[in-house]
């Protein structure tokens, strides 16, 4: 029996795949694996590579319980190949070839497609690797840190899951493109990463709660809509994905939560009711939920970004061949072809934003970002709810979709937050209201001091509600031994 639930460890790379009797794709993945090692060094968290971290490795692909945590040390963490049970009555849910049985193997004419798609999603993730290495260093306590490191491994093992489909799936040139998933640098001049929120900067923590809530959830929309396909193994890949995924959102909505807390009490503390006085909250050593707000914005825009343009050809093929679906594909009550669908598109039409009834094949990218803001506004909400019990008169809002955008319909023009059209001199007097300054990221970083001590959190974010594995705030998450 090659795929099994349990993984098997018997081999270096762990796997529920078959990998022992596949010898091939053994051979390929174990001459792969000292580059990512390489890769893990060099890129990886920097300065804790001989740390113990309190890390939770899948044992299983079970939904409830995969999970077994143990001290660690990263260099040795057992990034494995995991796929989802194998359905044998699956099919192709939508597009031309709806209800044919799921391939297995990858079709000649959607090679390329595939290919394309399997590697986009391989580059993100030893991007956010390379684009959190520092931070580290300026843990604002051993469990943040640990969390942070937990993501970081979870997304290594996301490019091995990668790389088995290329080198399973697409000799030769997949062998190559997995090279190449080693090679490319967020931020690179000359190999930068292949989307633009993977080369940006996250500069201190609070940036790194904001890519883990907004960019991992544009990760979890894309994994959603992969796990659709009708190329199985991709789907089954994804899906499992999707397990670990749900931890980096975690991550994210609980540590901006945490820091809005820490503002919220401390302002409470201070006597201090105007949440816009900002000088007098950053006195407090916390982060005014202003500049939390423009940190939000930032984010919230550069992941828009990563939907791609509202109107897509390439969106239409990839639904229409059955390679990429909707979110949620099989609860949506349509004909799952789209053929003579429309969906309502925002558009930039004579310098106005409107909405425009588009034939739904070509906006699929549009609905796939629609379910995405939704689901982000969701946690939006939460965040509101910490700030509510505090009786603080602030809430926060996402931006406009035409708000900071590089790429799409509203690429070359300047909108507010609140979707109103500018003009270039507006924009430029009023961004450093909506976008961090230069002297908010350096107050953001003057309180990223390390705090390492067991059960201490730095003075800008509350502790947990509840541990990591039901440890408490104060378990010892990294034995830290610096390299
Ligand atoms: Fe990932
Ligand atoms: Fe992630």
């Amino acid at each position: 029996m090659p795929e099994t639930t349990h993984v098997d460890y018997s081999t270096k790379i762990p796997n529920n795949v078959g990998l022992m009797d596949d010898q091939r794709v053994l051979k390929a993945l174990e001459q792969w694996h000292p580059g990512y090692l390489d890769w893990w060094q060099t890129m990886g968290p920097e300065g804790f590579q001989t740390s113990e971290v309190y890390l939770r490795t899948a044992v299983s692909i079970d939904p409830k319980g995969w999970a077994k945590f143990d001290y660690v040390k990263m260099p040795d963490y057992r990034w494995g190949i995991l796929l989802a049970p194998r359905h044998q009555e699956r099919q192709v849910n939508f597009g031309a070839h709806k209800g044919e049985p799921a391939w297995q193997e990858v079709p000649g004419e959607y090679r390329a497609m595939l290919r394309r798609l399997i590697v986009i999603q391989g580059d993100t993730e030893p991007a956010s690797v390379e684009q959190q290495r520092f931070l580290g260093k300026t843990a604002p306590s051993l469990y943040d840190m640990r969390n942070l490191f937990q993501v970081n491994v979870e997304e290594g093992r996301h490019l091995w899951a990668m790389v088995y489909l290329l080198q399973k799936y697409f000799g030769k040139d997949g062998r190559e493109e997995a090279d190449g998933l080693l090679q490319r640098r967020s931020g690179d001049a000359d190999k930068p990463r292949m989307l633009g929120a993977f080369n940006e900067e996250t500069p201190d923590w609070l940036s790194f709660f904001m890519f883990t809530f907004f960019t991992d959830r544009d990760g979890k929309m894309q994994l959603e809509s992969l796990a659709q396909s009708g190329f199985d193994p991709l789907s089954r890949t994804c899906r499992f994905m999707l397990t670990e995924e749900a931890h980096h959102m975690f991550v994210g909505e609980t540590g901006v939560g945490r820091a809005i807390e820490a503002t919220c009490t401390a302002m409470k503390a201070a006597g201090i009711e105007d949440p816009n006085d900002i000088a007098a909250v950053r006195k407090l050593g916390v982060i005014d939920l202003p500049t939390m707000q423009k940190k939000a914005n930032l984010h919230f825009s550069l992941s828009l970004d990563l939907f791609g343009s509202e109107v897509s050809t390439n969106a239409a093929n990839y639904y229409n061949s059955g390679v990429k679906g909707r979110f949620q594909e099989t609860r949506i009550d349509d004909d799952h072809l789209l053929t003579s669908a429309s969906y309502p598109v925002s558009k930039l039409i004579d310098g106005q934003i409107r909405m425009v009834d588009e034939p739904a094949l070509t906006a699929i990218n549009m609905r796939l970002r629609d379910d995405y803001v939704t689901d982000c506004a969701k946690g939006v909400e939460r965040w509101n709810k910490v700030i509510e019990k505090t009786g603080i008169g602030f809430r926060f809002k996402l931006p406009h979709v035409a708000f900071h955008r590089h790429i799409g319909e509203f690429q070359n023009v300047k909108a507010s937050p609140d979707g109103r059209v500018l003009s270039d001199a507006e924009w430029t007097k009023a961004k450093d209201q909506w976008v961090p300054s230069k002297a908010d990221g350096d107050f953001i970083q003057s309180l990223m001091a390390p705090c390492w001590e067991r059960g201490k959190f730095a003075s800008w974010i509350a502790p947990p509600k509840i541990g990591i594995d039901n440890k408490g705030g104060d378990f010892e998450y990294v034995k830290i031994h610096q390299a």
